[in-house]
């Protein structure tokens, strides 16, 4: 879905104008700044094209920065002005991940190329309510269960409509839900908002899997576009499933979870304990029954001195489809950094998101697992939480939520 670089696909840069530099209205200029190198000049296609109905942002590769934010729309919204909406919101993700610039564009990302900029949407629990189409719901929008380890704050979960946007520069993020926020004028309100990251590209020495805060390769199992069961484990069906999902063919659902790490208590850990708990290597993500990165797990494989290479508690018996009937999800998490808490402890974890078709055979049977038997979980705190319909790109000159909101 990366259209390849703007110059090359044609896509015009963010506007200047008028005398001294000033950022006056001006037609959207034909040439895009030219980029120093393909991070900034790389451009993710808005609009479903003929290899992908799903929307970008699910399976692009990660970018470095994130805002995941959360809007609630005004009291009084409904269906229509809910529809108008998504259609100011997709002409205007279009443009953006094209790096084009609206006439009274505030020029804050003026001299960057769209940076793999995706904008995706998704329909929390009580857009359906809000908006009359209660009917429409999906079931696999049922509110998540309970877990242990949760201590959830309400405010900053849930939420009417979702925004994912990813960017390889912070300046186009920032641009990009700067944009996205005005353009909701009186129609919807930021509910919350979380900044992430992850490697800047091009900062390690060969293109690698990420490492999260607490120093682990995270990511590694995932399932992998190329896997022949990949499509029914992360997108809607286009048919069997029930009617009221027509609509969501094509569409995955995020589960979105804020992850504090208690990073004092985890690094008081030996590294050779921190290893057990995840059961991979922390240097190279090797599983501890030995092999590469990629080498498959052996979750039998016993150690000369015959104890168990993979404990029975570790993250990845626990989380592994092996262990949970097959149950699996694409995670695309970012991490985060707010500062310290009151006890001086760092407010910095992961933003987990996880992608699947169900949430009922991906997330929540993963999680009661772990919930139960995890090494890991001791150090984690599940502090907000949401659940998203994320349709499916719309077609050219569509917008998303169509086929639900007309
Ligand atoms: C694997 C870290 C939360 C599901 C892994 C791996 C690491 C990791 C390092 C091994 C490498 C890999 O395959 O990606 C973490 C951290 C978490 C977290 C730091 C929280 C801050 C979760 C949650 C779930 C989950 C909430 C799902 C409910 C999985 C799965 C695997 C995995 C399915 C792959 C297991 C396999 O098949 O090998 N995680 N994880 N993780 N994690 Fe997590």
């Amino acid at each position: 879905r990366l259209l390849g670089t703007a110059g090359a696909a044609g896509a015009a840069g963010l506007v200047a104008g008028g005398a001294s530099g000033a950022f006056t209205a001006q037609a959207v200029r034909a040439e895009p700044p030219t980029a120093l190198t393909t991070v900034g000049s790389t451009a993710v296609a808005f609009h479903a094209d003929d290899r992908a109905a799903h929307q970008a942002g699910i399976t692009t590769p990660l970018q470095a920065t994130a805002h995941l934010v959360a809007f609630d729309l005004a009291p009084g919204g409904d269906r229509k002005s809910a529809a108008a909406l998504l259609r100011r919101w997709s002409k205007r993700a279009e443009e953006l991940m094209a790096g084009k610039a609206a006439k009274d564009d505030s020029g804050v990302a003026y001299d960057a190329g769209p940076s793999s900029l995706t904008i995706t949407f998704g329909f929390g629990r009580t857009f359906f309510d809000r908006t009359g189409l209660t009917a429409k719901r999906p079931a696999a929008l049922e509110p998540l269960p309970h877990f242990t380890a949760d201590v959830l704050d309400p405010k900053r979960g849930e939420g009417d409509l979702w925004i994912q946007i990813g960017s390889d520069d912070a300046f186009v993020a920032f641009h990009a839900l700067r944009t996205l926020q005005k353009d909701a004028g009186d129609a919807a309100r930021l509910r919350w908002q979380m900044n992430g990251f992850t490697r800047t590209p091009g900062a390690t020495a060969k293109p690698m899997t990420v490492r999260n805060l607490m120093g682990q390769v995270d990511g590694t199992n995932n399932p992998h576009p190329s896997d022949k069961d990949f499509d029914a484990r992360v997108f809607v069906p286009a048919s069997g499933g029930p009617a009221a999902e027509a609509w969501m063919a094509g569409g995955s659902y995020a589960v979105v979870r804020r992850i504090r790490m208690l990073l004092d208590d985890w690094d008081h850990l030996s590294r050779d304990r921190q290893e057990r708990v995840i059961g991979r290597r922390k240097s190279d993500g090797a599983p501890l029954s030995g092999g590469t990165e990629t080498t498959p797990v052996d979750l039998d494989k016993f150690n000369k001195d015959g104890s168990i290479a993979i404990a029975g508690d570790a993250h990845i018996r626990v989380a592994a489809p092996e262990s949970n009937h097959g149950a699996a999800m694409l995670r695309r998490p970012f991490s985060y950094h707010d500062g310290f808490r009151d006890d001086g402890a760092p407010d910095a974890g992961l933003l987990f998101i996880c992608w699947q078709a169900d949430p009922m055979k991906g997330f929540v049977p993963v999680q009661r697992k772990l919930d139960r038997g995890d090494g890991l979980s001791r150090f984690l705190r599940h502090e907000a939480s949401g659940l998203y319909a994320v349709p499916p790109a719309p077609k050219p000159g569509g917008y998303v939520g169509q086929a639900l909101l007309e």
